[in-house]
C-alpha cells in the first residue's frame, strides 16, 4: 500500500485534530504519516552527527539456512555482527548456534548500532533490559521495512548485567523470535570487575528456548487459537541453539548466565544431584550477597546469573540441570494442560535441560564472594504515590488477553498510563478476578465471557482462564516489595514460591494465578513512550502490551 504525501498529510492532520498527545514527545525525524494501525509511518533513524560512538557495530537480521539437528539444515532467521570500531571482545558468536552473537558491552560507552533488515518482512530490534532514550528502545512504531536501516545511539547506563535484544514489530514479535532472533548482551563494570568472578572461558551464556521441527527438520510455528490463549509450546529443548547441549568444564568455579529465549515455555531449574542452585544475580545485575534455592523459576524474558564450582569433583562425572515438576501455570481445563503435551513435552513435566561433563582437572579456582553489591532497597516512603499504587491489572477472557483492560493500540495512553518523568512509582500488578475484564471498555466484544458467567466459584471467568504471565517493563529495573496470594491458589503455588529471586533488581516478574506483585520502579532520565507488555510473546502479540507515556 503506498499512501500519497498529501493523503497522509490529511491523514495525520485529522489525528492530530484529536490532541495525540503521543506525537508531542515523538523525535522531530518523524515523518507525519500513519498505518493501518495508527502508528506513525516514520522513515529509519539515522546517525547524528553529535554522537561520538565508543563501539560502534552493524547487526544484520537475515533468513539463513543452519545446521541445527542431523541431517538437513533449518531455515532460521538469524541475528549476525560486524564491529565497526570498538574493543575487539564487544562480539563473539556462540559456536554452532543459530542465536545471535553475544554483545559485550561496558558500562558508560557510548554505542552506535546500524541495525540492517535483510528479512522479508519489518523489524525492529528492543535492548530488553538496557535503560535508553525512547526513541531507540525498540517501539513497534519504528518497525522499518526490508533493505532499510536503522541506526541506533545511547550511552550504557545500566550496571553489570545480562540484557536480551530480540525484535518488537507489532503482533510479530513471537515469530521472529521463534525463527531465532535473540541474543545476549553483557554489560560489565568497575564493581563487578573488582569481584574477580570466573570470566572468559569460566563464563556461559545458557540460553534455553523450545522449538518444534517438522520431519524435514524445519520449524513449526503454528500457535492457532490455542497457543495464543495459552502461549506455543515445542518439543525440544534447545540451548544456546543445540539440542542436548553438553557442556564440557575444568575442576573448578563457573558463572552461568542464564537467558530465557523462549516464547511461553517457564522452567523450574535444578541440579539433578540436589545441589543448590547459587545465585548472583537476575534481570538487572548482581544481588547483594549470594543466594542458595533449591530451584529457581525462570520464565521468558528473565535471566539469571548463576555461580557453580565443579572443584572436587570426579573426572568423568555429569551433572544434569533439569526442569522439574510444577503446577499452576496454564489453566486447569483440559485445553491449557493439552496445549503443552500436544507433541509430549508439557510445561511443568520434568526434562532435561542440558548436561555437564567434567573433563579436566585445574589447580585452582575463584571463591565465592560473600557479599556481591550494595544496592538499597526503595521504601515506600521513597515513592510519588505511596497510597495510591499504578495498576497493571491482567484480564484473561477467552479470546483475549488484556492489560488494564484494554488490547495494544497505539496513542491510546490512558491517565493512569502517563507518569510523569524522574519518579519513583510504587506499582501494583494483579489479575482481575473482578469477571468484568471483558465488561467496561470491550464490553461488546466480550462474546458472553465477562458479567454473564460470574457466577462459577465467585471467579468469574478471569479465575477460570487464569495462568502465569511474566509481565515485563521496559526502562529502569524495579524492585519486587511484595508478593500476595488468593488462598485458594496456595496448593499450586507451593510448587515454584521456593523458586522466586525477589532480591534483586527485576524488569520481569512471573506473576502467578491468584497472585498480586507490588513493585518499585523508577522512570528516570527519558520521557517517551516505554511498552510493558507480558512476555509470553504469543500473549504480546495478542495485544497484551501497553504503554506508559513518561511526561
Ligand atoms: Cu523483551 Cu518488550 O520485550
Ligand atoms: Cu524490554
Ligand atoms: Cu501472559
Amino acid at each position: 500500500m503506498t499512501i500519497s504525501k498529501a493523503q497522509s498529510r490529511r491523514r495525520f492532520l485529522k489525528q492530530s485534530a484529536f490532541g495525540l498527545a503521543g506525537f508531542a514527545s515523538l523525535p522531530s525525524w518523524l515523518t507525519a504519516a500513519v498505518d493501518i494501525h495508527g502508528m506513525p509511518l516514520l522513515s529509519p533513524r539515522q546517525a547524528s552527527k553529535n554522537f561520538k560512538p565508543d563501539v560502534e557495530f552493524e547487526l544484520v537480521c537475515q533468513d539463513v539456512d543452519f545446521p541445527i539437528l542431523a541431517g538437513q539444515k533449518t531455515r532460521v532467521q538469524k541475528y549476525s555482527a560486524k564491529l565497526i570500531s570498538g574493543p575487539e571482545h564487544t562480539i563473539t558468536d556462540i559456536p554452532n548456534s543459530f542465536l545471535g552473537p553475544l554483545i559485550r558491552l561496558h558500562k558508560g560507552q557510548k554505542v552506535r548500532i546500524h541495525l540492517l533488515n535483510q528479512l522479508n518482512e519489518v523489524t525492529i530490534t528492543h535492548w530488553h533490559g538496557l535503560h535508553v532514550p525512547a526513541e531507540v528502545d525498540g517501539h513497534p512504531m519504528y518497525a522499518f521495512g526490508p533493505g532499510q536501516k536503522f541506526v541506533y545511539e545511547f550511552e550504557v547506563v545500566n550496571r553489570a548485567c545480562m540484557a536480551i535484544y530480540h525484535p518488537h514489530p507489532h503482533e510479530a514479535t513471537a515469530r521472529q523470535v521463534y525463527h531465532g532472533l535473540a541474543g545476549g548482551i553483557i554489560v560489565n563494570d568497575e564493581e563487578e570487575a573488582a569481584l574477580e568472578l570466573p570470566t572468559g572461558e569460566y563464563e556461559l551464556p545458557i540460553v534455553i528456548q523450545d522449538k518444534l521441527f517438522d520431519t524435514s527438520n524445519q520449524l513449526i510455528y503454528s500457535p492457532g487459537m490455542h497457543g495464543n490463549m495459552f502461549g506455543f509450546y515445542g518439543n525440544r529443548i534447545l540451548v544456546n541453539g543445540q539440542p542436548e547441549l553438553q557442556l564440557d568444564v575444568a575442576t573448578c568455579a563457573y558463572r552461568l548466565r542464564f537467558l530465557n529465549g523462549s516464547t511461553a515455555r517457564i522452567y523450574k531449574l535444578a541440579w539433578d544431584d540436589g545441589t543448590p542452585i547459587t545465585v548472583l544475580g537476575t534481570d538487572g545485575g548482581l544481588l547483594n550477597e549470594p543466594e542458595n534455592k533449591p530451584y529457581v523459576m525462570l520464565a521468558p524474558g528473565e535471566r539469571l546469573d548463576v555461580w557453580v564450582d565443579f572443584s572436587g569433583r570426579t573426572i568423568g562425572s555429569e551433572l544434569v540441570m533439569r526442569s522439574l515438576p510444577f503446577s499452576g501455570a496454564l489453566p486447569q481445563m483440559g485445553m491449557g494442560m493439552m496445549m503443552g503435551s500436544r507433541y509430549g513435552l508439557p510445561m511443568g513435566s520434568d526434562y532435561a535441560v542440558f548436561t555437564v561433563r567434567v573433563v579436566k582437572k585445574v589447580g585452582d579456582s575463584p571463591k565465592l564472594p560473600a557479599m556481591l553489591s550494595k544496592i538499597a532497597a526503595y521504601k515506600i516512603s521513597d515513592t510519588a504515590n505511596p497510597n495510591k499504587p499504578v495498576p497493571i491489572t491482567i484480564s484473561e477472557g477467552h479470546m483475549q488477553m488484556l492489560l488494564n483492560g484494554r488490547p495494544h493500540a497505539f496513542n491510546d495512553v490512558q491517565p493512569i498510563e502517563r507518569i510523569p518523568v524522574n519518579t519513583i512509582q510504587l506499582m501494583e500488578i494483579a489479575h482481575d478476578n473482578s469477571g468484568h475484564g471483558m465488561g467496561g471498555m470491550h464490553g461488546g466484544m466480550g462474546m458472553g465471557m465477562g458479567r454473564g458467567r460470574m457466577g462459577m466459584g465467585g471467579m468469574g471467568m478471569g479465575g477460570m482462564m487464569a495462568m502465569a504471565h511474566p509481565i515485563h517493563l521496559h526502562g529502569q529495573q524495579f524492585q519486587i516489595v511484595s508478593r500476595s496470594l488468593d488462598s485458594s491458589r496456595e496448593n499450586a503455588y507451593e510448587t515454584v514460591k521456593h523458586g522466586f529471586v525477589n532480591s534483586g533488581l527485576k524488569d520481569t516478574v512471573l506473576v502467578m494465578p491468584g497472585e498480586t506483585v507490588r513493585i518499585i520502579k523508577p522512570f528516570q532520565d527519558y520521557k517517551g513512550l516505554f511498552m510493558f507488555h507480558c512476555h509470553n510473546l504469543e500473549h504480546e502479540d495478542m495485544g497484551m502490551m501497553r504503554e506508559f507515556s513518561v511526561e
